[in-house]
């Protein structure tokens, strides 16, 4: 780790802070109904091992891995899944945990996979969202932070699989 390159951006008083408040949302929205959150591997685990435990309703969590990036900071537009639910979603109350929105393209396609296997309702939310890139537009019900267009990591967020266990958000510069 090179603490020169990376600037806090949001520590981690405001992203606990933050995701109680989207759990107290979330419970309130979906009181009385049995909520089914799917994570985006990997970098949404860490969000989602937070958020749960500020949401005191009925839930089932499953696991999803994409991939849209090959190692680099540029998106390539194409999304690959490398590992698929592992239950059916028809019927259920889906709630996709996101960690980054960027240009969007992974998640519109991500959606439009999961609304063709008939959920009763698919919602996202992510805890941040770079508005600025936005190539797809994407509906999402849940935003923790909007940053501004950097390339940030840690919270699970990662640069080639590294900063993922860091406990805040940081800007990363790199030298090109
Ligand atoms: P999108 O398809 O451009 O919206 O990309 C979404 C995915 O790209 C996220 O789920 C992340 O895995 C990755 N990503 C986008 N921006 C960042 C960033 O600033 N830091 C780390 N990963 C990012
Ligand atoms: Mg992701």
């Amino acid at each position: 780790m090179n603490p020169s390159q990376l600037k806090v951006l949001i520590d981690e008083n405001q992203i606990r802070q933050r995701t109680r408040e989207l759990g107290q949302q979330i419970s309130q929205d979906y009181e009385g109904r049995q909520l089914h959150l799917i994570c985006v591997l990997k970098g949404a685990s860490v969000f989602l091992a937070d958020l749960i435990r500020h949401l005191p309703v009925d839930l089932s969590i499953d696991f999803m891995a994409v991939s849209s990036y090959s190692n680099s900071l540029h998106t390539s537009g194409e999304v690959k899944i490398l590992k698929d639910l592992d239950s059916s979603i028809q019927g259920r109350d889906v709630l996709v945990v996101e960690d980054i929105l960027d240009t969007g393209l992974t998640l519109s396609y991500l959606l439009r996979t999961l609304q063709a296997r008939c959920p009763r309702s698919l919602e996202v939310v992510t805890l941040l969202s770079k508005s600025a890139r936005r190539i797809k537009p994407v509906d999402v019900s849940y935003v923790g932070f909007e940053i501004p267009n950097e390339f940030v990591v840690g919270y699970g967020l990662d640069h080639q699989e590294k900063y993922r266990n860091l406990p805040y958000i940081c800007v990363l510069k790199l030298d090109d």
